[in-house]
């Protein structure tokens, strides 16, 4: 028997177990050992069989580590036909997830049970691919076109007893011993004269499936997959699944698997699945380093940050205690949590009683002795150093030893922060994104004496409350905000040279961006950068008004983005769609008068590479200062924090795929053309352009 997969009978059923750590990954070792051991099972006394997985979790998928890389027989198709066409009836046991090429095993299996507590998806769209292995074709028998598509589109896992709702899963067993239940079901099901039932023999009634309902199901999905080819193609083969028989379905599914595993989509999605990984680990640490215990958290300040970040830790069952400056602004701050929960809850994704059970682990209090006992303390105040040193200087002297200090500042120095207290060993920055119970991204900040269990705590905690993190040396802006400087200036700049906010905004999503900068801008609020601004003119700084002019004078006029229904547009009171307006188009005019430019007609090719290879540019800075651990670290920052196109991999992986000599020359051109102020390449990137080589392959010689 193989390493991976071994056979025991026991009585009357043969059970196959797969143990291929991690997570059960179908690599080629295990789809060889499950093949023979369904085939040696047939000649046995075997009178059914089941497939059971070992450690955490049922099989998670195809190994996407094998993906580019030469095929080895016997292919996961090829695999499947084998347990499909088992004269053995074949049960599959899951626990854990049982997702992707896992859920396609158990597809091919004529039953399947599973724990209560499991989920089943399939995720490929994820990683811009389509259920390669008969998803596509045998969840529609099971489950019906519509929910198929809904599941398949989204990637997102659905629990088993829903699962057993929509026929995928034919038995929720609720058990300590998975495998002895999954036996008296296999039992149960030879005693009862069960047949060989194959999902492949369902017929699906094209009949009831209204004319022009993949043309309206494609329409809606364009918006939401953003030139998204796997989603598209999903389709198609949902479509092949109604019309076609199932053999030449599975033709259709093959063939469009295999254009979108080799498409460049896929592999910067697949890029942005290991990163995501990778970047949790920390140079240096060992994975090992032991963690503190983190059973209670405080928030200090309840402000849109504060209270996002308490729901995080309330969502996980982690108790939490609000500190605000006064009770009116405590009972704001919690106010504005519980209408947040009751939002969800009349969307139908909660229920009053799981909300109920949320709020009451949020506490409020005005007085810092209640934080006495606290592991985590998270600090999100306003964004004022001598304030934020205040508030750590008491949480110093209130908090026991051994409770970690963390700051959500977006500019502060974290070095000045801990040194404001005792025990900077303990002082972390944990940077969260707006809204913080929604954005993914968790920048976990590493002080110059921050210890090493904090990093590894806050990493574990990061991931407990379902953020995706990624390790920033403290740095003004840290690694994304520090980016996104370049980012905002040249959208400005663009809109002096002569292109309109809908243009802007209009290139940067069609690259793929959620929000061009300009819309998001007026959904932050354009007071938040005016303020800022004054804030750093108070402190002498003299700003260039060609990167900030026609932003101060909206606000100036009153137009404070989406919150005034006006800023770069104007918007609907009832729809907030936005619409362009004559008055921004003759400030613009106005301000770039006034700075001697002579606007010109724009392409949307410039616009482009002005607004990201500023971020490319200011990346490379990051690497070389160290700021960031891997170029993959600040793809990260960028897809879950900044809504970068997870297709395109990431600010640093797309520019590989550009190829950095053509980045770095036409960095050099607008040198030439706009001037250096802006545009100085940096010294990584400039060397790494000359080589010929890209920053994927300058990762590899970092230790
Ligand atoms: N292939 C190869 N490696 C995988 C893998 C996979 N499908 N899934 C996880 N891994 C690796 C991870 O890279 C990680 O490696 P590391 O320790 O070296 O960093 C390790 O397994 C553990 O993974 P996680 O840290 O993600 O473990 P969690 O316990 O947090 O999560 C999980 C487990 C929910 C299974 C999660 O790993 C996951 O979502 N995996 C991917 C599932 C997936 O996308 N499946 C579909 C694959 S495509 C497919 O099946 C195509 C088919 O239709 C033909
Ligand atoms: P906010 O103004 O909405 O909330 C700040 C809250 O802190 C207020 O409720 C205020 O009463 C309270 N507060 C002020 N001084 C306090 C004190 N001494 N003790 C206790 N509470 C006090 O601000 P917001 O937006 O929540 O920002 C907070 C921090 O998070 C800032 O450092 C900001 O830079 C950072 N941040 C903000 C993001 C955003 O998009 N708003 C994103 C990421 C980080």
């Amino acid at each position: 028997m193989s390493k991976v997969v071994s056979y025991e009978l026991v009585g009357n059923i043969g059970v196959i177990t797969v143990d291929n750590p991690p997570v059960n990954a179908l690599s080629h070792a295990l789809r060889e050992g499950l093949q023979s051991a369904v085939n040696a099972a047939q000649d046995d006394a075997s009178e059914a069989l089941v497939l059971v997985c070992a450690g955490r979790t049922f099989i998670a998928g195809a190994d996407i580590t094998e993906f580019g890389k030469p095929p080895q027989a016997p292919s996961l198709p090829d695999m499947l036909v084998t347990l499909e066409n088992s004269r053995k009836l074949l049960v599959a046991a899951i626990h854990g997830t049982a997702l992707g090429g896992g859920l396609e095993t158990a597809l091919a299996c004529h039953y399947r049970c599973a724990l209560p507590t499991a989920k089943v998806g399939l995720p490929e769209v994820k990683l811009g691919i389509l259920p390669g292995a008969g998803g596509t074709q045998r969840v529609p028998r099971l489950a019906g076109v519509k929910a198929a598509l809904d599941m398949m589109t989204s990637g997102n896992p659905i629990s088993a007893p829903q699962a057993s709702e929509m026929n995928i899963i034919d038995e929720v067993v609720d058990t300590q011993d998975l495998k002895a239940a999954a036996i008296e079901y296999a039992k149960s099901l030879v005693e009862s004269g069960a047949p060989l039932k194959r999902v492949r023999d369902i017929k699906i009634d094209a009949g009831s499936i209204e004319p022009g309902f993949f043309a309206g199901y494609r329409k809606k999905l364009a918006a939401r997959a953003r030139g998204q080819i796997a989603s598209d193609r999903i389709v198609s083969c949902v479509e092949a699944a109604v019309k076609l028989p199932m053999d030449e379905g599975l033709e259709v599914e093959r063939k469009m698997f295999m254009e979108c595993v080799q498409s460049p989509q896929s592999q910067a999605m697949r890029h942005v699945f290991f990163a995501e990984r990778e970047a949790t680990k920390i140079k240096g640490l060992p994975a090992d380093t032991p963690v503190r215990d983190i059973k209670r958290v405080a928030i200090v300040g309840g402000g849109t940050m504060g209270g996002g970040i308490a729901m995080c830790f309330a969502n996980v069952g982690i108790p939490v205690t609000m500190l605000e400056i006064s009770d009116e602004a405590l009972e704001r701050g919690l106010g504005i949590i519980r209408k947040n929960y009751s939002i969800t809850v009349k969307k139908g994704k909660m229920d009053e009683k799981e909300m109920g059970e949320r709020l009451a682990l949020i506490s409020g209090t005005t007085d810092y002795n209640d934080l006495a006992s606290v592991d985590l303390v998270i600090e999100a105040v306003f964004e004022n150093p001598d304030i934020k040193k205040e508030v750590f200087t008491k949480l110093d002297a209130v908090c026991k030893q051994g409770a970690i200090l963390a700051t959500n500042t977006s500019y502060q120095n974290v070095d000045d922060i801990a040194n404001a207290t005792k025990r900077p060993q303990d002082v972390v920055g944990m940077h969260f994104f707006s809204p913080a119970n929604v954005m993914k991204l968790l920048e976990v900040v590493r002080a110059e004496h921050t210890a090493d269990d904090v990093l590894a705590t806050v990493m574990k905690v990061g991931k407990k409350i379902g953020k995706v993190c990624a390790l920033s040396r403290v740095c003004y802006g840290f690694i994304g905000n520090r980016m996104l400087t370049g980012y905002g200036r040249q959208a400005h700049m663009l809109l002096l040279d002569g292109a309109t906010p809908a243009q802007i905004d209009a290139a940067a999503e069609g690259f793929g961006m959620a929000m061009g900068p300009l819309a998001m801008s007026d959904l932050a609020g354009l007071d938040v950068g005016y303020k800022a601004r004054q804030a750093r003119e108070a402190e002498g700084e003299v700003m260039d008004p060609a990167t900030h002019c026609v932003a101060s004078a909206l606000v100036e006029a009153g137009r404070l983005g989406q919150k005034s229904a006006a800023g770069y547009y104007k918007y609907d009171p009832q729809t907030r769609a936005r619409l362009e307006d004559p008055e921004v188009t003759a400030l613009i005019e106005e301000h770039a008068a006034k700075l001697g430019i002579k606007r010109r007609e724009i392409s949307d090719e410039e616009i482009v590479a002005r607004l990201f290879y500023p971020l490319i540019n200011e990346g490379a800075l990051i690497l070389e200062e160290g700021i960031a651990q891997r170029p993959s670290d600040i793809d990260i920052v960028y897809v879950y924090g900044y809504a970068f196109p997870a297709a395109k991999g990431g600010p640093m992986f797309f520019a590989d795929q550009v190829g950095l000599k053509s980045v770095y020359e036409s960095i050099l051109q607008f040198q030439k053309e706009l001037g250096p102020k802006y545009w100085q390449p940096a010294p990584l990137l400039e060397k790494l352009a000359k080589e010929g080589s890209s920053f994927a392959a300058w990762a590899k010689t970092q230790s």
